[in-house]
Formats: C-alpha cells, sequence, structure tokens
C-alpha cells in the first residue's frame, strides 16, 4: 500500500511559516517530502527558518511578506507558484495576538489591525489559492484559528472574532468548493509557547491560573502541530472538509 502521509512530489505554503506554529508545520511537511514555501514580514527569520526547514528535506523558499497587504499577497502568491510550480496545500498561519486591551479602552486601529492580519491575510491568501487550485482540481486549505473562538476570551475580543470568522470561511468554502477537489478546515490550537506567547505563558498568574486546566498537563509545542499539518496536506485527509481540529491538550474540555 502506498504511503497516505508521503507528500514527495507536492508543494506547500506555509504563512508565518518562520516561528512558532508555522514553523513547527512547515518542518513537518518537509520532513514528510513536500517542497516548502514560507511567507513572513522579517526577511532575517525567514532566512534562518529556510536552514532550519532544509534540515528536514525538500527544496524551501522564502518571501517576505506582510499578509496585511493585499497587493503583497497577490504578488508573493504568484511568486511562489513560479518557484513551487504547483500548491497542493496552503496553511494561512500568519497572524497576530491580542495586547489584552480592556475591550471598553480597545481603540479602533488595534481593532482594524487584528482583522487585517488574522482576517483579511486569510481572505486574500485563500482567494489566490482557490484561483490557483481550481483548474488543477485538488487543493488542501488550512487556516490556523484558535480554541478562543469558542469561548469567551476577555481583552480579545477582536483576536477572538478573527478566529471565529476564518472558521465560518473555511466552512464556506468547504461547501462551494468541493466539487472542485478542493478541502478547507481549520486548527484550532490551545496555549502553545511560541513567539506570540513566551512573554506571558511562563508568567507565575498565567501558569497558576491557566495550567491546572490543560488535562495533559503542559503547555503545547510547535511539534504538536507536525502531524496534523502532515495529514491534512496529505491524501490521508481527501475526505476530509469543512472541520475545525482542536489541538489543546484538553484544555476546552476541562
Ligand atoms: N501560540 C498560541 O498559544 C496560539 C493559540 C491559538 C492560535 N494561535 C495562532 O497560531 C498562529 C501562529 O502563531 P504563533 O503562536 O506560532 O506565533 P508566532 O511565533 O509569533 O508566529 C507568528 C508568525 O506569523 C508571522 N506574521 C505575523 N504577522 C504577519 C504579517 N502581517 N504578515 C506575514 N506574516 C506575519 C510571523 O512572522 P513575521 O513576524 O516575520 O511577520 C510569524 O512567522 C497565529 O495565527 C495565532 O493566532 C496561536
Amino acid at each position: 500500500m502506498t504511503d497516505l502521509f508521503d507528500l514527495t512530489g507536492k508543494s506547500a505554503l506555509v504563512t508565518g511559516g518562520n516561528n512558532g506554529i508555522g514553523l513547527g508545520m512547515a518542518e513537518a511537511l518537509a520532513s514528510a517530502g513536500a517542497a516548502v514555501a514560507i511567507w513572513g514580514r522579517n526577511s532575517d527569520r525567514n532566512k534562518e527558518a529556510v536552514e532550519s526547514i532544509s534540515a528536514f528535506g525538500g527544496d524551501v523558499f522564502s518571501f517576505d511578506v506582510d499578509v496585511s497587504s493585499e497587493e503583497a499577497v497577490v504578488e508573493a502568491f504568484a511568486g511562489t507558484v513560479d518557484v513551487l510550480g504547483h500548491v497542493e496545500s496552503v496553511f494561512a498561519n500568519a497572524g497576530v495576538g491580542a495586547l489584552a486591551t480592556p475591550f471598553g479602552e480597545m481603540t479602533t486601529q488595534e481593532w482594524q489591525h487584528i482583522f487585517a492580519v488574522n482576517m483579511e491575510g486569510v481572505f486574500w491568501t485563500f482567494r489566490e489559492a482557490v484561483n490557483h487550485m481550481k483548474p488543477r482540481r485538488t487543493g488542501s486549505l488550512v487556516v490556523t484559528s484558535s480554541v478562543s473562538a469558542g469561548v469567551g476570551f476577555p481583552r480579545g475580543e477582536h483576536y477572538a472574532a478573527t478566529k471565529a470568522g476564518v472558521i465560518a470561511v473555511i466552512k464556506g468554502i468547504a461547501v462551494e468548493y468541493g466539487r472542485y477537489g478542493i478541502r478547507a478546515n481549520a486548527i484550532a490550537p490551545g496555549w502553545v509557547v511560541t513567539g506570540m506567547t513566551d512573554e506571558f505563558i511562563e508568567g507565575d498568574r498565567f501558569v497558576e491560573n491557566v495550567k491546572p486546566r490543560i488535562p495533559a498537563g503542559r503547555w503545547g509545542t510547535p511539534r504538536d502541530f507536525a502531524g496534523i499539518a502532515v495529514y491534512l496536506a496529505s491524501d490521508a485527509s481527501v475526505w476530509h472538509t469543512g472541520d475545525t481540529i482542536t489541538i489543546d491538550g484538553g484544555y476546552l474540555q476541562y
């Protein structure tokens, strides 16, 4: 039987692939045999990530892209197709966290910035992706949502709204594009130690209040997203669409 999880000959794009969860997914995709492109704003971090992903095998490319710019996304997607030839899976993972501002003090600018990256960035990335995938009759779209999409997230209403919004987007795409062999799913991580969280996640109050509510007994790591990334990029998931897969060490069940 052929290896369902073998990504040899396939290509994947991971936005926000130079750090954290995106880097964990990109390394896993490369080690399963995929050619990988990563997008991020920080050029130095992009270069470092290309080196670390390359250690897992395959061709790896990076693009300096700010996904909150429509023009930048359109240009980078075309450039990505140029270097990879074809893109079978697109992980819209680039995102920014909330500043823990009380809702009553939240500025319009703060609200709009979170939406520009976490929501519009996903829209433009997936719009370019479906137009590439539709004539090829195959493709997997994956967005990094969050457990905050489904529970109250105080001082992060804007962040949680974007993470709930992208779930609605993948459900619509799953229905609209299923006939073209395109599937769309979301991953909802719980608390994961990354560049987004490392400043507060090991703080005394956070460890005391949040860690005991994780049945698995530890924070997540980027490696915890390796398996789901390979599964969703592979032929093993061809009939899996419109779903949100929670990976949180049991946090939501507590
Ligand atoms: N960590 C958690 O506990 C957690 C939980 C639930 C969901 N998530 C989600 O997981 C995803 C990845 O976050 P992470 O935790 O891995 O954080 P991270 O380590 O800070 O990584 C964020 C990534 O997104 C990129 N990025 C940020 N803004 C961007 C922009 N405007 N354009 C292009 N790239 C941009 C960053 O690269 P540059 O800075 O170089 O642009 C970086 O590669 C996010 O969507 C986040 O909301 C995280």
